[in-house]
């Protein structure tokens, strides 16, 4: 039976924020299931009433003109970690609200220890205040990043009144508070974690992060089971959200930026969890592309983009013989009804038959590709696999397909193209009419483009 409101309480969805006056099963605004949970009103500390009720009262304030404020010359902070400032859009700017969101486990805690260790040592003041460890467990845990020096500030509360009169006290330039969904206020009458609490923390962390000029980050666990408020009902109160994931199979940490007030959002910082803390990977297509296989049949290098960063990765096909009457697909790392349709498409286009072959499709190094430019590449694995015939080492391949067969043209070919050419790649199959404007990028390498997929089993011999 639904759960039915008393008076004084309202129901929230853990995942997005969502209020309603009585229990749903589903939320309205972001559908997620059985997310709704119950608590006290709690009445908003600064509403006043509206000016019509008090006629006769002219405000002092005035607004001002543009070209009369002065920019405040936004000296943003070095991070220490080229990854980290480059997602943030080049630093931490002062006085701004970070939230770092991510599952329980991912290594939040871990990278922003080690930024405040770093930033530390750049002769920031920093102050950590974790909800979560006690201090001999962040000793543990600084013990293992090999921090030794021990002049950074930490403190083990979880008290928002506390954390506020210190935070005003000690003035630091970067506050680390690990986790929001720990912090507790009296003000509200609701538990740790719940919507309320996670709203009221993140509200007075960004009045106390604009008065006194002190750059805040918040840690927020994004939870499946809707326990605990999401880090998505954040999202528009703080001035920054990061997402910081893991690839498929964990070896890559990547961060991401879901909405940054002082930068771009396209940005990723790729990290390696390693046993003594995180790893920046400066260059991820040398990693993503060093165990390649050589002279293989099946094997093919593309240029993805992760935002506006290109990435390499190697896909890999494997066409046999179907042993029954159903031929069996699989694809890891792109989806799998894609791979079905460009296998249609080369049956159809190409005249290959691949609907008596059991077709598998793998991208290495654990990367989701969702981007349609992985397209050829695919059906290039797969035609080298079918004819066992290898694609040369120094090539890479990338373009769109479509269903009559036609290879399309990909955005920012120039860059894909600098990338290779960066690792020593010589010869690009492409899509022909992103050919032109990359001549200057390929220096020179060798620009094949191609307009139908026919032409690719003539170029692949
Ligand atoms: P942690 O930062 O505690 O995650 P979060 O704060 O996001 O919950 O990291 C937890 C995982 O990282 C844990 O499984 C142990 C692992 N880890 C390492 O592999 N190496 C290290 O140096 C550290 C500090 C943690
Ligand atoms: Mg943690």
């Amino acid at each position: 039976m639904p759960k039915q409101s008393n008076r004084n309480t309202v129901y929230f969805c853990t995942e997005c924020g969502f209020e309603s006056k009585k229990w749903l099963g589903q939320c309205p605004a972001c559908h997620s299931w059985n997310s709704f949970s119950e608590e006290p009103v709690v009445k908003a500390a600064g509403s006043k009433a509206s000016s019509k009720d008090r006629p006769g009262r002219v405000s002092s304030k005035k607004p001002v003109r543009l070209k009369d404020i002065e920019a405040s010359g936004e000296e943003r902070m070095d991070t220490g970690s080229a990854e980290f400032s480059r997602v943030l859009g080049g630093g931490i700017v002062p006085g701004s609200l970070i939230l770092i969101a991510g599952d329980p486990g991912i290594g939040k805690s871990t990278l922003l220890l080690q930024t405040a260790v770093r930033t530390a040592e750049l002769g920031r003041r920093v102050l950590y205040i974790s909800g979560e460890e006690s201090l001999s467990q962040i000793k543990l845990r600084a013990d293992r990043i090999g921090y030794t020096d021990g002049s950074l500030g930490f403190l083990s509360e979880t008290d928002l009144s506390e954390v506020e009169s210190l935070l005003h006290k000690e003035k630091p330039d970067i506050c680390i508070i690990d986790s929001v969904q720990t912090m507790y206020s009296e003000d509200v009458g609701s538990v740790p974690g719940s919507v309320t609490q996670v709203r009221e923390c993140a509200q007075r962390m960004m009045m106390l992060a604009k008065e006194e000029n002190i750059a805040i980050f918040l840690v927020g666990h994004v939870t499946k089971e809707g326990t605990v408020a999401g880090p998505r009902v954040l999202e528009h109160i703080v001035d920054a959200v990061l997402y910081f994931e893991s690839g498929d199979n964990g070896a890559f940490r990547i961060l991401r930026s879901a909405k940054n007030r002082f930068g771009s959002t396209n940005e990723i910082g790729v990290f390696e969890m390693r046993h003594d803390g995180l790893a920046e990977v400066l260059n991820p297509s040398e990693l993503m592309i060093s165990d390649r296989p050589e002279h293989a049949s099946g094997a093919v290098v593309t240029c993805l983009l992760e935002g506006t960063r290109p990435i390499l990765a190697e896909v890999q096909g494997l066409v046999c013989e179907t042993a029954f009457g159903m031929a069996r697909r699989q694809a890891s790392g792109i989806d799998y009804n894609r791979l079905n349709l460009l296998l249609a498409v080369m049956e159809k286009r190409g005249g290959l038959p691949l609907g008596r072959c059991d077709a598998y499709v793998n991208v290495a190094g654990g990367m989701r590709v969702s981007e349609p430019a992985v397209d050829l590449a695919v059906v290039a694995a797969i035609l080298s696999s079918l004819k066992d015939a290898e694609v040369p080492d120094d090539t890479i391949v990338f373009g769109e397909v479509g269903l009559s067969g036609e290879v399309r043209a990909v955005r920012q070919a120039e860059e894909r193209i600098k990338e290779a050419r960066k690792l020593g790649f010589r010869r690009v199959i492409m899509p022909r009419y992103n050919v032109s404007r990359c001549r200057d990028e390929a220096g020179d390498m060798e620009l094949i483009g191609i307009r139908y997929i026919r032409e690719l089993i003539t170029v692949l011999g």
